[in-house]
């Protein structure tokens, strides 16, 4: 299959399925393919310096209305997410990320995981009381979801309200959106913003020991900016971690040597995490624009160029990683690109392999017998890889 039909495959059903023959069909084409007003990186090295170029922009809301004009850029899912961190370029990103990472830091979240570990065991208990479950409805959603909301000061009784919003508004994120999916992401859009003027409203009263409450206080953030913000946290916080654990957890059914290691090993949780996020990473590409002409390897792009890293592809790069479509925690620097790279580095990481180094040897330990109980089914995304249902049997 040549690199071209390899791409437009993306966009099929079965293409997003399994991507990884088709990011082999790509990378035939060298490591930055060239597709006129499309360039595809799939090299590890050459993803790791466009992440980190200075000049490699994100789509911001100014670009947004030069390429797709006001009818797409003031939608209210667009607008949410050109007013968060994310899609936000310097020097308003260096401003606004000063702010939400000083909300976010190494203390806050390690002091998260006792919290993390007492909700895992809790979510462990109440799936024991069935033989067979979805793993992914019974531990691998609520987790993710209980930690954010715990972090950002949701109330339990709205916590479950939230997922299926999320859903919706992660369509915001995807490649090559639907009409249909855009709606849902504009309904999802509004319910959060509405949401999240409440609980701001709330804090600005009452103040808590919250993120929403520090961010709602913290100067320099415009009103706009805090909700894009929180939205974005959300987002972030709740459907990526969910990806690791469902597909950290299909990995491992699939590996009783692992299995057996990480029961009697629980360190043995650190390489395993970050081989899942290397082998089948949650977030599978992004999207940057050269502001001015840039050689990306062997290619020149400007700022008409939508250059697309396929994360997904570069984390498999045989010049990078020795046999790379073999699932091998022992590899030495196993340094993949799963959370980015450069300014726009996942702010969410410790918070993420926290919650997947506690939740792996818990779920082991807890479940000697745990296997695949029906095929599983993925979720038809690209950008946000993960699985609708992962049915176990647990005894
Ligand atoms: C396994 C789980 C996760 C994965 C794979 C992941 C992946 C990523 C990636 C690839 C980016 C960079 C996107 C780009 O450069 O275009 C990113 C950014 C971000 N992530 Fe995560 N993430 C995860 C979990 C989290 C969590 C738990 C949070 C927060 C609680 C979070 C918050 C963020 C934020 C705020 C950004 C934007 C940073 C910026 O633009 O400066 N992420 N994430």
């Amino acid at each position: 299959m040549d690199a071209l039909t390899a791409m437009s495959m993306l966009m099929t059903a079965e293409g997003r399925r399994d991507p990884y023959p088709l990011y082999e069909a790509i990378r035939a084409a060298g490591p930055v393919a060239d597709f006129g007003e499309q360039v595809v990186v799939t090299g590890y090295a050459e993803a790791d310096a466009v992440l980190r170029d200075p000049g490699m922009r994100v789509v911001d809301r100014a670009m947004l209305l030069r390429v797709a004009g006001p009818e797409w850029a003031d939608r209210p899912a667009q607008r949410l997410m050109t007013d968060s961190l994310l899609n936000t370029n310097q020097p308003d990103h260096r401003r606004m990320r000063r702010i939400v990472s000083a909300a976010f830091t190494p203390r806050r979240v390690a002091g998260l995981a006792d919290a993390v570990t007492a909700q895992a065991e809790h979510l462990a208990e109440a799936a024991a009381a069935d033989a067979a479950v979805d793993l992914m409805a019974a531990f691998a959603v609520p987790l993710p979801v209980t930690v954010i909301c715990e972090l950002l000061g949701v109330p339990e009784s709205d916590r479950a309200w939230f997922r299926p919003v999320a859903l919706d508004f992660a369509e915001t994120v995807e490649y090559a959106q639907t009409a249909d999916g855009a709606d849902r992401a504009d309904a999802a859009a509004r319910e959060l913003r509405d949401y999240f003027i409440g609980l701001v409203a709330d804090r600005l009263r009452t103040p808590t020991d919250d993120l929403t409450s520090e961010l709602a206080h913290a100067e320099g953030l415009s009103g706009a900016e805090l909700l894009g913000n929180l939205a974005l946290l959300l987002l972030a916080g709740h459907e990526t971690t969910t990806n690791l654990i469902g597909n950290g957890i299909s990995i491992l059914l699939q590996r009783p040597e692992s299995q057996l290691r990480l029961r009697s090993d629980p360190a043995y949780a650190q390489p395993l995490v970050e081989e899942f996020l290397r082998f089948d990473p949650p977030v599978q590409m992004t999207t940057r624009v050269p502001a001015e002409a840039t050689e990306i390897g062997a290619v020149t792009a400007d700022h008409r160029t939508a250059v697309t890293v396929l994360i997904g592809a570069a984390n498999r790069d045989p010049l990078r990683f020795n046999d790379p479509a073999v699932f091998d925690p022992d590899r030495p620097d196993n340094t993949p690109l799963s959370f980015g790279a450069g300014a726009h580095f996942c702010l969410g990481a410790a918070l993420a392999r926290l919650e997947g180094r506690i939740a792996f040897p818990l779920l082991l330990g807890r479940f000697p017998r745990i296997a695949l109980g029906a095929p599983a089914v993925r979720r038809d995304r690209l950008v946000l890889r993960g699985y609708e249902r992962l049915p176990v049997t647990l005894r």
